[in-house]
């Protein structure tokens, strides 16, 4: 008798699309990112792959990030770390516009080239452009032996396993893992952090991985949110600080697999154009977990209700006080406000893949897009 196996199947475990599948496994590739590179009880963080001495750390007056797509969304918060965290100034650019727009160059310079695959034709190209100015260049990729491996001088993974899903999920997480790692060892180098900061931040980073677990645990309120709103017309994805690069995260996962029109914005920017898009009834997705712009946050929040919009709220779970002025409150885990970001990223990815279950789309595999982009 002959057995016919469902390879495709078998590999989803269970799960009915890798996104989702994906989407679980960050609990476990941040854990095994962190694995080896954080010593809780000295407060250190080792990054042995990035060949810098302290003295070379301490040296650098400048950091600039080189991504594309989700990958500059984790270098955006990165811009936000390397400069609250260490205090090195820190440029980000979008490959495909770094090469046309003539960039200075400063010594003392570290390039940080984010690529989930390490193929994407425009950063290898970004990369080729700064390295011809002798940056030495670091590179975050998820995979071993790829091209921008063998370009960069020093390599760091993310040690996320295969991404099947054409919308990154894990990857993101973890180059964000990577992203703090650095901010926090970079700060420590040069004095701006004391071991004992470092020590309560590890420990808080190594609860991420739990919390997160927290959020897939209460998974159907998101699904149950997502299906109230999968006809929409347009939807809005609002954050501040931290949180604004995961604004437009949420808005780009959601457009990726759902095909909806859907727009991130950095909500103080609210003003100054998208309110005039409100109509009744948009969906607005608005990042107010706490943190130092908490209230300007909830200002906002007003705004949109002003126009009789729909505010589907982030919020912690012990906030008492949002369920006054949001429509829905979808939570996450009261964290410190610096890895805020690790926790409200899954509840906007969970939001796009619900959606785009509830509208039919092909979610492993959307229309018009590729896991890597090799051209430019
Ligand atoms: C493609 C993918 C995106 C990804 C982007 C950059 O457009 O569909 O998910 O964010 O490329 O990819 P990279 O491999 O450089 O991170």
């Amino acid at each position: 008798e002959k057995i016919e196996w469902d390879f495709e199947a078998a590999e989803k475990a269970g799960y009915e699309h890798f996104m989702l599948k994906e989407i679980h496994e960050q609990v476990s590739a941040i854990h095994n990112t962190l694995a080896g590179k954080v010593s809780e009880l000295e407060g250190t963080i080792d990054l042995k792959e990035l060949n810098m001495s302290e003295e070379e750390i301490r040296k650098l007056s400048r950091v600039q990030i080189l991504a594309c797509g989700t990958s500059w969304h984790a270098g955006l918060l990165g811009k936000y770390l390397f400069e609250q965290l260490a205090g090195i100034h820190c440029d980000i650019d979008i490959c495909s516009e770094y090469r046309y727009r003539s960039p200075v160059m400063n010594d003392g310079t570290l390039a940080i080239a984010i690529t989930q695959s390490g193929e994407t034709a425009d950063t290898l190209a970004a990369v080729r452009e700064i390295m011809s100015y002798n940056c030495p260049t670091l590179a975050i990729t998820n995979v071993v032996g790829s091209t921008i491996t063998r370009e960069a001088n020093s390599v760091l993974y993310t040690i996320a396993g295969p991404e099947i899903g054409v919308a990154a999920t894990k990857t993101f997480s973890t180059q964000l893992i990577l992203l703090y790692l650095l901010a926090v060892k970079f700060a420590l180098a040069r004095g701006k952090l004391s071991p004992d900061y470092v020590k309560r931040f590890i420990t808080a980073i190594r609860k991420v991985p739990g919390q997160i677990q927290q959020i897939l645990n209460q998974k159907e309120a998101i699904k149950e949110c997502a299906e109230n709103f999968a006809n929409s017309k347009s939807y809005f994805f609002l954050g501040r600080h931290l949180n604004y690069p995961i604004a437009l995260e949420g808005a780009l996962k959601l457009k990726e697999i759902s095909y909806l029109h859907a727009e991130g914005f950095a909500a103080g920017e609210l003003k100054h154009g998208p309110i005039a898009l409100l109509e009744k009834g948009t969906p607005v997705i608005t990042i107010a977990t706490r943190g130092q712009t908490y209230d300007k946050v909830l200002s906002n929040i007003k705004e949109v209700k002003a126009r009789d919009a729909i505010v589907i709220a982030v919020a912690d779970n012990t906030d008492t006080e949002i369920g006054k002025y949001a429509d829905i409150v979808l939570t996450v885990p009261r964290s410190d406000e610096l890895l805020s970001p690790l926790l409200s990223v899954v509840v906007l990815q969970l939001l796009a893949y619900y959606t785009a279950l509830a509208r039919g789309c092909s979610i492993d595999k959307p229309r018009n897009l590729a896991k890597s982009v090799t051209v430019e």
